[in-house]
């Protein structure tokens, strides 16, 4: 059941143009520009605050911005909402992971998708096909009749990219989903990136952690208080570089 992905799947470049999203006197996003082009791991990086995981639930449909525009290829999202995300093929994992805990791996892992696409399925074929795309994340077997509140904190976000992953997205959004993985864990889940990246799709990478973006990302962009510092390519940045977008010449020259 796995997708096939030909030159006519083409995948859309997505972009947010002048973003504002304010929450009540707090202005999470003042004027975002950010966009992502097929095949490109994009990192969205940026201190607590910034208005990172703002931006993904635009993304994802779950927010309205106070104005601007979002596009997908030609087509300019006007409704957002989390169908309306899934029609353009974007699937996200939230930073607060979302699970069904008193339900199984492979309901989990299958939650979102068509009814008719998920009990067309023999019940055998639906807890391989959890367990299969399970197990690319985490490396194990584990059994997909298993209730997802008996499962590690790290298993629970891995159930959720795993999700993510079996909507077959053009455009991946990771908000913090390293945050919980161990190296293994981390490793898996960059391959997956990667592999998505080169056969044409969108990877949307969130981090505040310096190393991962500087290890996945093919593109950064930095926030800081709402507001894009800049967007980079890789080879024209360094550690200390980010370090600096993102906190501010101030800090970075205190050493802070
Ligand atoms: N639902 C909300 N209600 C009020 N303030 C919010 C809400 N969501 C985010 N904020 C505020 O918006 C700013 C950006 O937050 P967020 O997008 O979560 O940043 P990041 O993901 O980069 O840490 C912060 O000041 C945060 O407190
Ligand atoms: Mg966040």
């Amino acid at each position: 059941m796995t997708r096939e992905w030909t030159e006519a799947d083409k995948v859309a470049t997505v972009s947010l143009e002048g973003i504002h999203k304010r929450f009540g006197r707090t202005t999470a996003l003042a004027g975002v520009d950010f966009s992502c082009r097929p095949g490109e791991v994009h990192s969205l990086l940026g201190e607590n605050g910034s208005g990172k995981s703002t931006l993904v639930k635009i993304l994802a449909g779950v927010l309205t911005p106070d104005q601007g525009r979002v596009t997908v290829g030609e087509d300019e999202i006007t409704r957002f909402t989390p169908q309306v995300a899934k029609t353009h093929r974007i699937a996200t994992v939230f930073q607060e992971v979302l699970v069904a805990p008193n339900c199984s791996i492979t309901t989990n892992v299958l939650l979102g998708q068509h009814p008719w696409l998920r009990w067309r399925q023999p019940r055998r074929e639906r807890h391989a096909r959890a367990e299969h795309l399970l197990k690319r994340l985490t490396g194990v077997s584990l059994d997909p009749q298993t209730l997802v509140e008996d499962l590690s904190l790290m298993r629970r976000h891995q159930v959720a990219v795993a999700r993510a992953l079996a909507a077959e997205p053009d455009t991946l959004v990771l908000d913090e989903s390293t945050a919980a993985l161990d190296l293994d864990g981390r490793d898996r889940l960059f391959e997956e990136i990667r592999a998505l990246a080169d056969r044409g799709g969108i990877a949307v990478f969130i981090s505040h952690r310096l190393d991962e973006v500087m290890e996945i990302a093919d593109r950064v962009t930095v926030l800081r208080s709402g507001e894009v510092v800049d967007t980079l390519a890789r080879d024209h940045y360094d550690m200390a570089e980010l370090l600096e977008l993102m906190s501010g010449p101030d800090v970075a020259r205190a050493g802070l």
